[in-house]
């Protein structure tokens, strides 16, 4: 019986998670994504072209492996539809080697409605979400509303359907919210749905299987599964920034549940950070820069969302919150990107701790929201250079892999590799 290995961000997402899963997929045979859904904006570039997946496990590209959409999912069908016609464009026919769990939630319209809806609704402290449905179909989730991929087969699907969306509409009525000024994509609710109908019918070309005795077996037969975690640590609904996160376990926890193994059926844990870090929504993000340094990292880091197009708020790199990463993931190995985004700083400064109320601590402290927090920097030296074509770990400049070295020091687990461009031919593994 082999282990599942997991791949998960450490920070508020975009870390690149997909270019990593595309990278390590010829090492297993299935990958897996076990939560979030179209919220993920996962990014891929190979041979000139960029590929961003949104529910679609980023080993889609690799044809002879497996790619699983696991129960812990929420799956929109209409953008679901949307990623298989791009990839269809690509030559890349998805039907063979994408299996769907049937216990995976559906996103309903109506569901989009309800996210616009509590967003307007919340004003100032709105959590900026990607309007994707995400917060309102895993609340049907928990509340036992929801509809299942599996549902889709049943005769009372329709009925079942309509009674969902006559909830929401209450809802949004008692939130006061403007049901007739409602657009998806410039269309309104009633010609969402019929679009998201006809979308159901793609989603039953796929193999949907009962994916927790799909997965055990294949373990039980010594295959290799990689799971996909989407979004990050600091957006989990129990240990993130809470209220601003997203609605599912982002976790190592999270595999569990959202593909149905044991506990002791989790083997490497691998978790990325960039060499800076990011956030796009609302919610404190105490390393953040909003000066020239911050606006270089956007820019030079082409700091936009794959999801919505936002600018991300830029800033230094986090340990405090790293090592809270690494502590509640049981992180066995670190695979750090983007520090090319840097080549051109004299300075790199790394968050080591906090001062609250003039107390030094490192730890995340329930208050963080609010909390005057002031991170304690320590300044690195920049390699100013190009990393274009190192061709070894080794071969990193000086000051990059004594940055690199503090990181491994601060968090006391090793990187096993450093991503230096978005295409898949520049990862460095550690000899
Ligand atoms: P994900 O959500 O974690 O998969 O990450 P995203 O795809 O949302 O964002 C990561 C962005 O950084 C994408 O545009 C990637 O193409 C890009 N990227 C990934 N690794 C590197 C890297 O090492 N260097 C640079 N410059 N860009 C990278
Ligand atoms: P990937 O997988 C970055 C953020 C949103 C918002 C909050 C809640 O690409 O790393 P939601 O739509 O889930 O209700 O939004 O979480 N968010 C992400 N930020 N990367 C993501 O995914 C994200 N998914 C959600 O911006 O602040
Ligand atoms: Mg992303």
């Amino acid at each position: 019986m082999t282990k599942i290995d997991v791949l998960l961000g450490l920070q508020w997402g975009d870390e690149g998670k997909g270019k990593i899963v595309d990278v390590l997929t010829p090492d297993y045979d299935v990958v897996a994504r076990f939560q979030g859904g179209p919220n993920a904006g996962h990014t891929l570039e190979f041979n000139g072209t960029k590929h961003v997946l949104h529910i679609i496990p980023s080993g889609i590209f690799h044809r002879e492996k497996i790619n699983l959409i696991g129960n812990g999912v929420l799956i929109e069908p209409r953008i679901f539809r949307q990623e298989i016609e791009a990839l269809t464009e690509k030559g890349v026919d998805a039907t063979q080697n994408l299996f769907i769990s049937k216990k995976a939630h559906l996103i309903l319209p109506s569901h989009r409605m309800m996210d616009a809806a509590n967003e307007q609704a919340k004003g100032n402290a709105k959590i900026g979400s990607t309007l994707k449905g995400i917060g309102p179909a895993y609340t049907d989730k928990i509340a036992r509303n929801g509809l299942r991929v599996g549902d889709t087969l049943a005769a009372d699907f329709r009925e079942r359907y309509d009674a969902l969306k006559r909830l929401h509409l209450q809802q949004a009525k008692a939130l006061g919210f403007d049901v007739n000024a409602f657009r998806v994509d410039g269309m309104t609710l009633d010609e969402y749905e019929r679009v998201w109908m006809e979308s159901i019918e793609t989603l039953r070309r796929f193999r949907y299987v009962n994916s927790e005795y799909f997965v055990n077996q294949c373990l039980r037969d010594n295959k290799k599964v990689l799971a996909e975690g989407a979004q990050a640590m600091m957006l989990d609904i129990d240990f993130g920034t809470y209220p601003f996160v997203t609605s599912s376990n982002t976790i190592t926890a999270g595999v569990c549940t959202g593909l149905g193994v044991a506990p002791s059926t989790i083997g490497r844990v691998m978790g990325i950070t960039k060499a800076y870090c990011t956030r796009v929504g609302a919610g404190p993000f105490p390393t953040q820069l909003d000066d020239e340094t911050g606006r270089m990292l956007c820019e030079q880091g082409h700091e936009y969302g794959a999801t919505t197009g936002r600018p991300r708020r830029c800033g230094w790199i986090d340990l405090p919150a790293l090592r809270y990463a690494c502590m509640i993931n049981g992180v066995t190995d670190l695979f750090v990107t983007k520090p090319d985004v840097m080549n051109n700083f004299e300075t790199v400064c790394m968050c080591t701790g906090y001062e609250i109320d003039g107390q030094l601590t490192d730890e995340i402290p329930y208050e963080y929201n609010t909390a005057d927090i002031r991170p304690q920097f320590t300044p690195y030296k920049g390699w100013m250079c190009s990393l274009e074509g190192t061709a070894s770990y080794n071969a990193l400049p000086k000051e990059l892999l004594d940055y690199l070295k503090a990181i491994e020091q601060q968090t006391g687990v090793n990187i096993r590799a450093v991503s230096i461009s978005p295409d898949r031919k520049d990862v460095l593994f550690k000899q």
